[in-house]
């Protein structure tokens, strides 16, 4: 009877551990999948935060932008301080019109996001609840410590040209994008062709793997960097 009744604790025990072990695994990979559509978000609020969010389009010039070149709304995007290719003044952005001399945010990959958000918050940032709410900045900080790749994997400097395989993009944008772009990238309405935006190849990496901010474009972060490297190397033999 005592035999039993140890027997069968254990099982209990067994049992419950076997529960308790399937629902942290559950529970790590829906936290997983979440995080990439987060993250995705957070890579169209960088983007061009008042398209996405649906916020009031700032008129000023933010206060903390330094150069001549732009000025207005555009002085409000992260990527105009911070770059396609989120390395600021060490990147794409060192020299050129969008140079302002801002550092990148690849030194807060892996940080705390409470931190990032802060960050966003701060008096050189100046970015309002009315601008982005803490679920806005929460997305944001996400893509920053989380969300970020290295561009120079898979772009060449300075030409900004695709590392990738443009034959093996061709099938992959004919297929996943063609629906809405055209095989010639010039089918959606009122939007330049894309042949005559690729040439940015971080810019063209930001937009696949995240989307294009208020469109019902996808975010294919899904899919293997070196795909989405290869689809970039197509877009830039495509027809001006
Ligand atoms: C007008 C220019 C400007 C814009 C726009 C801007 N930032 Fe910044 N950002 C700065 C400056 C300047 C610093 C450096 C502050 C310092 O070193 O004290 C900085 C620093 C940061 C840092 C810390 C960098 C590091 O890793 O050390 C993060 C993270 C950051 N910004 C995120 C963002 C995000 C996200 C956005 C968009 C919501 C944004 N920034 C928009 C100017 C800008
Ligand atoms: C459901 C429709 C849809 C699909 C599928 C789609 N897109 Fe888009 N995409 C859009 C729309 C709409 C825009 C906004 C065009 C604009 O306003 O310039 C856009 C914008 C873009 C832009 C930015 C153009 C610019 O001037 O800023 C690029 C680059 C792009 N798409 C590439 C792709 C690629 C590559 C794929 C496939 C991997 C893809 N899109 C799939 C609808 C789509």
């Amino acid at each position: 009877m005592n035999k039993h009744r140890i027997f069968s604790t254990s099982v209990v025990k067994f049992c419950l551990s076997v529960v308790a072990a399937g629902g942290l695994l559950v529970g790590a990979m829906a936290t997983a999948l979440a995080d990439e559509a987060s993250i995705a978000r957070g890579g169209r609020l960088y983007d061009k935060w008042w398209n996405e969010n649906g916020a009031e389009k700032p008129a000023d010039t933010h206060p903390a932008y330094p150069g001549k070149n732009y000025k207005g709304n555009a002085t409000w995007r992260c990527k105009e301080c911070h770059g396609w290719d989120m390395q600021g003044k060490d990147g794409a952005y060192s020299k050129g019109k969008h140079a302002t001399g801002i550092k990148g945010v690849k030194g807060s990959v892996g940080k705390d996001t409470a931190a990032i958000a802060a960050i966003i918050r701060d008096d050189t940032h100046r970015y309002t609840p009315a601008m982005l709410t803490d679920a806005d900045v929460a997305d944001l900080a996400n893509f920053v410590a989380n969300g970020q790749i290295d561009m120079t994997q898979y772009i060449a400097y300075p030409s900004f040209k695709s590392k990738g395989d443009a034959a093996k993009g061709k099938v992959y944008f004919e297929t996943i994008c063609a629906g809405c772009h055209g095989t010639d990238g010039k089918k959606v309405a009122d939007a330049d062709p894309i042949g005559t935006v690729a040439s940015n190849g971080p810019e063209m990496m930001m937009k696949v793997l995240n989307g294009q901010p208020k469109e019902p474009m996808p975010a294919l972060r899904a899919l293997d960097r070196q795909i989405v490297t290869d689809i970039v190397a197509h877009l830039q033999t495509l027809p001006r």
